[in-house]
C-alpha cells in the first residue's frame, strides 16, 4: 500500500495509542508460565504482539479476550511445528530464554528482515548456561538444567538482558546480567510483580530459579514509543493541541521527551499515576516555537533507540547543527534505519548526513513532499509519515502497511488529527 500524507496545519484532538508493545510482549510470555489465570487488558492488537499470540498458544497458554491461562514454569507443550515470530525481534529473543530452559527444543523462525537480524547475542549467553542452543536457524532447549552465569552485557539491549533473566528463572544458582546502560525494565518490573526472586541494583540485575509465577492483572498503558510521533508532529505544527491519552511514562522510556524538553518542547503531563508498577499518564503536547539543536551522544541513544528515526525528522526543523550519536544499533532493527532515515529525508529535501553510528543534521529546511520507501519497516514508516505532515505538497510512502507491525491505527489516527 502506498500511503499518501499531505502537509498539515495544525494537529487536534485527543487519542489513545495502541497498547504497550513491550510490556504486550512480556505479559503473554510471562503469562504463559504463571500458574493460574492472569488478566491482561489492553494488549497491543499489532501484528507483532499477535506473532507472541501465536507462539505461546502452539506452546500451549490459552488467551481469551483479556484471561490468558499460563501453563506453569514446567508446563508448557514442545510446538508441532517452527515458532514463527514475523517480524518481531522481542518475540524471538524473549522466547530463546524462556525456552531454552526447557526440557525439549524449539526451532524460532521469522519473515525475511527478522532472519536478517543477529541472535548470536542471545546465543552466545545461553550456550554459557549450559543451554543447546545455535543460529542460524535458531534452536534452543532440550539441555536444561542451565546454570546461572555473570554477564557483563557487550551490547545496550533489553531484549538480550530479557531472555538471559527469562532463561534466569530456569537455572540453578544465581544469574546476574550487568547492563552498559540502563534499558527499558519491563521484564523485571513484571517478575518482581509476579513474586520472582529478583534483585536490582543500578545496572546489575539477579535472579534466581522460580518455582511458580503469580498471574498477573494488569491494564497495559499505551505505547510512549508511538506517542513519539504526535510529540514531534503536533510540536512542530504551530497552532496544535493534542492530547494523548494512558500514556506509560516509565522513566526507562520517557528520555525522548526529556530531549524534547531541552530543545524547547513544551510536553504537559496529568492524571499521573501507578498501574501494575508502571507509570502511566495523560501527555499534552502545544509547540513552543523556541527549538535548540538535539544532541545524543555516547550512551543515550539506548534509552530512545526506537524515537530514533522521528527524532532525526524533528531536527530537520530546528536551527542549528543537530547530533546522534551512538546508535550504531540502527542499523540492525527492522530496517538499517541510518541509511533508510538518510535517503528518506534527503528525498525531501533535508540535509542530512549519516554517519556510522547517527546521522548530522543541519536545520531548518523547509521539507517537499516526496515519494519515500518505508523499506518495510514501522517505525520508518510512521516518521517519514511524520515528516510529510510537516512538508509543502504531499508525501507517497511505500509499503505503508508495515504500520500495522506496532500501530494499527496510525493513519485513522493522523487523519482524525488533521
Ligand atoms: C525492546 C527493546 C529494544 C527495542 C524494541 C523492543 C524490548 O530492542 O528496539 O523495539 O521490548 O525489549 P533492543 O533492546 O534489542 O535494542
Amino acid at each position: 500500500m502506498i500511503a499518501t500524507v499531505r502537509g498539515a496545519r495544525k494537529l487536534e484532538g485527543a487519542i489513545r495509542l495502541p497498547g504497550d508493545k513491550s510490556i504486550s510482549h512480556r505479559a503473554l510470555i510471562l503469562g504463559a508460565v504463571a500458574t493460574g489465570r492472569s488478566h491482561v487488558r489492553g494488549l497491543s492488537a499489532g501484528a507483532d504482539v499477535q506473532s507472541t499470540v501465536a507462539c505461546v498458544r502452539a506452546l500451549g497458554a490459552e488467551l481469551d479476550g483479556p484471561e490468558l491461562t499460563g501453563r506453569g514454569m514446567d508446563g508448557l507443550r514442545a510446538p508441532g511445528a517452527p515458532l514463527d515470530c514475523g517480524n518481531s525481534g522481542t518475540t524471538m529473543r524473549l522466547l530463546a530464554g524462556l525456552l531454552a530452559g526447557q526440557a525439549f527444543t524449539s526451532e524460532l523462525i521469522g519473515d525475511e528482515s527478522l532472519s536478517r537480524r543477529p541472535m548470536d547475542r542471545v546465543v552466545a549467553p545461553l550456550r554459557q548456561m549450559g543451554a543447546a542452543a545455535s543460529w542460524p536457524p535458531l534452536r534452543v532447549g532440550g539441555a536444561a538444567p542451565l546454570r546461572g552465569i555473570e554477564y557483563p552485557m557487550p551490547i545496550a539491549s533489553a531484549q538480550v538482558k530479557s531472555a538471559i533473566l527469562l532463561a534466569g528463572l530456569y537455572a540453578e544458582g544465581a544469574t546476574t546480567v550487568v547492563e552498559p546502560v540502563k534499558t527499558r525494565d519491563h521484564t523485571e518490573l513484571m517478575l518482581l510483580s509476579m513474586g520472582a526472586d529478583l534483585r536490582v541494583d543500578g545496572q546489575r540485575i539477579e535472579v534466581r530459579r522460580s518455582q511458580q509465577l503469580e498471574p498477573l492483572d494488569i491494564d497495559v498503558p499505551g505505547d510512549f514509543s508511538a506517542a513519539a510521533f504526535w510529540l514531534v508532529a503536533a510540536g512542530l505544527l504551530q497552532g496544535s493541541r493534542v492530547r494523548l491519552e494512558s500514556v506509560g511514562v516509565n522513566p526507562n522510556r520517557t528520555a525522548f521527551a526529556n530531549i524534547l524538553r531541552a530543545s524547547g518542547w513544551e510536553i504537559g503531563s496529568a492524571r499521573g499515576r501507578t498501574q501494575g508498577g508502571e507509570q502511566v499518564a495523560d501527555l499534552d503536547i502545544r509547540p513552543s516555537g523556541v527549538t535548540r539543536p538535539i544532541e545524543v551522544r555516547d550512551g543515550m541513544a539506548a534509552e530512545m533507540i526506537d524515537e530514533l528515526p522521528v527524532l532525526a525528522v524533528a531536527a530537520t526543523q530546528i536551527a542549528g547543527t543537530s547530533v546522534i550519536a551512538g546508535a550504531s544499533e540502527l542499523r540492525v532493527k527492522e530496517s538499517n534505519r541510518l541509511a533508510a532515515m538518510e535517503e528518506g529525508l534527503l528525498a525531501m529535501g533535508a540535509d542530512i548526513v549519516a554517519q556510522d553510528d547517527g546521522w548530522i543534521i543541519n536545520g531548518p529546511r523547509r521539507l517537499e513532499g516526496a515519494r519515500v520507501q518505508s523499506l518495510g519497516d514501522h517505525r520508518v514508516a510512521m516518521a517519514l509519515a511524520v515528516a510529510g505532515l510537516l512538508a509543502d505538497g504531499s508525501t507517497e510512502i511505500e509499503d505503508a502497511e508495515c504500520v500495522e507491525i506496532s500501530y494499527p491505527g496510525f493513519f485513522d489516527h493522523l487523519e482524525y488529527l488533521c
